[in-house]
């Protein structure tokens, strides 16, 4: 039986343009976007890796002109950060924002294109939900990282670190009008990175399969991505040259980025936002750590959907020996095991002692956790006294 809510929306707007050098189609969609002066925004990281390189040759052939590249965004990227990007786009008359990294630069361009649209000076000022009336800028996005879906979803994390807290900005105006996907892109991340941000795929595409705003459409996408990573993120870890593993997990991050733009994420999020804020561990670390903890908190009210899961997670055999009743208890000790390989592989952190936090920091964390915008559409509410138990068995590890 399908229990289909009574009212439901689904928005993917995002063209995706996917393949082994499919960057080379950048100059075609930014003319498709009558973008001709663009504004790219990357990091370090992504220019010692040879990336911009690769980028800048498809511009070269394409005869289309960079007006200027901003490489300065730091992980986690902040308001300040932000605008001084938007400076640099206004002082070199750029039409349009193309983003190359991993979340923290895609987050900042959407940033940018706020600022840069509205004619302000400082992205603070333009808080709150929908308060974004001008279309934006052409925007393409090249996702370096198989994690966040950022290149597909209508959210901005920034941070304010003046309050240790991360935003999100949120508008149908953030979408991008264009995803490139191309696994050059992935090929040089190290593998804890790699591990990292899978699980941050595999998060978004659990936890869209949960939320309030589930729907037949999400659930489709949430089910393909899981199944698509359970296959081929510990390849991808193994040997980061693995062309086609990292084919299917770049696209696996953007096909669950599709399903939790919709349908949101929960718990394990608010969890992870909170210990990001606070003690600034990255994102797809924090959620590797919270990841099983969150869905054993959720068994109580969304067990069925949560042992639906180990059909795309351990294939039909697995299922059909599970009792019903069992599967949700299966697959969180799958996803234990996954965890334990992934830190064998890589070193990926399991715990948040392991991953620096310290103990006087937990009941920070805690409250911040509470107040985050995703509890709203976890299927089971969190008081604070619940949030600092499961906060204290990430910390342990049991
Ligand atoms: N907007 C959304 O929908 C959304 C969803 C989830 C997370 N986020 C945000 O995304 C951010 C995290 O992004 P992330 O996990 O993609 O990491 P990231 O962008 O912070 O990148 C991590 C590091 O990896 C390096 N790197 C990235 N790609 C590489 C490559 N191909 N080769 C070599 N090095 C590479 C970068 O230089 C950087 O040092 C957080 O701020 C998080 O809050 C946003
Ligand atoms: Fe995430």
């Amino acid at each position: 039986m399908f229990n289909l809510p009574d009212y439901f929306e689904f928005f993917a707007p995002v063209k995706i343009v996917s393949g082994r050098k499919a960057v080379d189609n950048l100059p075609y969609e930014l003319d498709q976007l009558q973008a001709k002066r663009p504004f790219i925004v990357t990091d370090k990281g992504i220019e010692k890796a040879g990336l911009l390189e690769i980028v800048k040759k498809a511009m070269d052939a394409g005869e289309m002109e960079i007006g200027a590249i901003y490489d300065e965004t730091p992980p986690d990227s902040s308001i300040e950060v932000v605008n001084e990007a938007a400076k640099l786009f206004r002082e070199n008359n750029c039409d349009s924002i193309v983003a190359i990294g991993g979340g923290s630069v895609i987050d900042t361009a959407k940033g940018v294109n706020i600022v840069v649209t509205e004619n302000a000076d400082d992205l603070s000022k333009l808080m709150g939900a929908e308060v974004l009336k001008k279309p934006m800028k052409p925007f393409i996005v090249i996702p370096t990282t198989a994690g966040t879906g950022s290149e597909v979803t209508l959210v901005a994390m920034i941070s304010n670190p003046a309050e240790d807290v991360k935003m999100p900005f949120t508008s149908y105006r953030l979408f991008p009008n264009t995803a490139i996907i191309d696994p050059r892109m992935t090929m040089t991340m190290p593998p804890k990175i790699t591990a990292a941000t899978g699980m941050d795929a595999l998060t978004h595409a659990m936890e869209a399969y949960y939320c309030n705003q589930k729907n037949p459409f999400s659930d489709g996408y949430a089910i393909t991505a899981i199944s698509m990573i359970s296959k081929y993120l510990v390849r991808a870890v193994k040997d980061g040259k693995d062309e086609e593993a990292r084919y299917v997990m770049a696209n696996a991050a953007t096909v669950a980025g599709v399903a939790f733009s919709n349908s949101m994420v929960g718990v394990v999020h608010s969890l992870g936002h909170a210990a990001g804020g606070v003690a600034h561990i990255p994102h797809g670390v924090a959620m590797a750590i919270f990841l099983p903890i969150g869905l054993e908190f959720n068994i109580p009210v969304a067990g069925k959907y949560i042992g639906e899961l180990l059909l795309p997670f351990a294939g039909p055999e697995e299922y059909a020996r599970t009792p019903e009743e069992k599967r949700p208890y299966r697959l969180i000790e799958l996803v234990n095991q996954l965890r334990e390989e992934l830190h064998q592989l890589s070193g990926l952190p399991l715990t948040l002692k392991e991953a620096g936090v310290k103990e006087d920091q937990l009941e920070e964390i805690a409250e911040h956790a509470i107040n985050d915008g995703s509890l709203m559409f976890n299927p089971r509410d969190m008081d604070r006294k619940e949030a600092l138990e499961l906060i204290r068995k990430a910390y342990e590890g049991k």
